[in-house]
């Protein structure tokens, strides 16, 4: 069967017959018609000939799709002659970047959003503070970063190193990275994380852990039970300081406020976080939880925005108004919430996590993922927003060891993302991604090679670490 040499693969393609040679390009007249309305705002058309290109979208973001498709497209010397209607599957296609544990640089980051742009991603989430650094500055809080934004060392895995290490991204950077990527339609959503994955946040503002002790920034991998006191307003400002702040930086419509792994073991033994309950008529700390980020929700949606949770924080019920990302656990509560009209981003830990290696998790693994989460009804479909795929940097020291571990993976999410089921082929995937690597290699991308994507059985199983 003919197929095009593009990725992700478009939705409906017909051959037309004969060849277009690219060299007649240079002189042929290649109209674009932007016909605001005709079709959906992601959708483009283009019709190749004999004699040159024609396309037709609604939006600047569909002719910027048209474009990226053509470029694939250009890189050989004949292209089939066909009629190109094409729109995603998912309107959500992200990546997304932590930046806390291994800084990326600001150049390292474009490169990053100029090779997802490529594929059509269209959202960078941008995982700015954790346990081991607070990486994004904030002028009204600056202990936030005069504190938080260093650790005395790094002990991941095999790195034992005790130099301090630290930084964080300026304000002026962040409005660069967010005028790059919306230049490639992308939007940036930053991500605070809370009320776990915060002794960085904490470092710098002990008074509001529950018991008021001093915090680390943390220097290992870990899931640390210093949490945000659920039951000192003060708490609130902190977060709402910083919150707001970041919304003059990122115009996007989403904001993430995190919510996985939250130990409870000092809400559960704090007066104040006690008594918040108590108030509040609630009985378990999952519940104090949700109440947490319901509480940041409301704040983020008087902000002009929409927060996005990961699953973990609906584990006693749906946060109103707020995305939902899917990681890890029970699918239960993220299913039902999409059955229900909620907003669900699909990011499966088995499937979708790009820092494990390749005998972890094989290429195969992740193209042939499905993100209509079994349990989810054909109406809930339409709340599957989209898929993203996030890399965790605690081992990724490096950006060609960033570049090893997400290419071709970002390429196979991307095909999920935008390729209907019914148009993925896992084999002629693997031949368009050989063609894709010669552009990667030009935007300063080395993508793993082809022999390391899907380890034989005894490799996956003897060289299953980690890092
Ligand atoms: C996560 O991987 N902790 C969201
Ligand atoms: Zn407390």
């Amino acid at each position: 069967m003919e197929r095009l040499n593009v990725i992700p693969y478009p939705n409906r393609v017909r051959f037309t017959g004969g060849t277009l040679k690219t060299e007649n390009l240079l002189t042929a007249e290649m109209p674009i018609d932007l016909v605001p309305g005709s079709m959906g705002d992601e959708a483009y058309v283009l019709e190749i000939t004999p004699e040159g290109v024609s396309a037709k979208c609604a939006t600047k973001r569909g002719m910027f799709y048209a474009q990226q498709t053509l470029i694939q497209l250009v890189a050989d010397e004949e292209i089939p002659c066909c009629v190109i209607e094409d729109e995603p599957a998912f309107p959500y296609r992200g990546f997304m970047i932590d930046t806390v544990r291994h800084i990326v640089s600001v150049e390292d980051t474009k490169k990053m959003i100029d090779a997802a742009a490529s594929l059509k991603f269209n959202a960078f989430h941008w995982h700015l503070t954790d346990d081991q650094g607070w990486r994004a500055q904030v002028d009204s809080r600056p202990l936030l970063c005069e504190k938080g934004s260093v650790r005395s060392g790094s002990y991941f895995g095999r790195e034992e190193s005790g130099t301090e290490y630290g930084g964080y991204f300026t304000k002026d950077e962040m409005k660069e990275i967010v005028a790059y990527a919306a230049e490639r339609f992308i939007d940036v959503i930053p991500e605070i994380d809370m009320p776990g994955h915060s002794s960085a946040l904490l470092h710098a503002y002990p008074e509001i852990t529950c018991s008021g002790k001093d915090v680390e920034v943390k220097t290992k991998q870990g899931i640390y039970s210093d949490i945000i006191c659920a039951g000192k307003d003060e708490a609130f400002s902190v977060v709402f300081d910083a919150i707001d702040e970041l919304c003059d930086i990122f115009p996007g419509e989403y904001f993430h406020i995190g919510g996985d792994e939250v130990p409870k073991t000092e809400w559960s033994q704090c007066p104040n976080c006690k008594k918040r309950k108590a108030e509040l008529g609630i009985k378990s700390d999952n519940e104090l939880q949700r109440w947490f980020m319901q509480k940041v929700a409301d704040h983020v949606r008087e902000k002009g925005k929409t927060a996005v949770v990961w699953n973990d924080a609906v584990k006693a019920g749906e946060v109103e108004g707020a995305s939902v990302q899917f990681w890890m656990g029970r699918k239960k509560p993220t299913v039902k919430i999409a059955n229900g009209g909620g907003r669900i981003i699909v990011s499966d830990f088995y499937h979708y996590y790009t820092d494990y290696n390749y005998s972890i998790t094989p290429l195969k693994k992740t193209y042939n993922y499905n993100p209509r989460l079994k349990g989810v009804t054909a109406e809930g479909l339409k709340n599957i927003a989209g898929v993203e795929t996030p890399v965790w940097t605690e081992y990724i020291k490096d950006f060609d060891r960033l570049c090893f571990l997400t290419f071709p993976r970002y390429a196979a999410v991307a095909e999920n993302g935008w390729t209907l089921q019914e148009n993925k082929d896992e084999e002629d995937f693997e031949r368009r991604f050989e063609i894709f690597t010669k552009s990667l290699r030009q935007k300063g991308i080395t993508p793993a090679d082809k022999e390391e994507w899907n380890p034989p059985l005894m490799k996956r199983f003897t060289g299953a670490r980690l890092y």
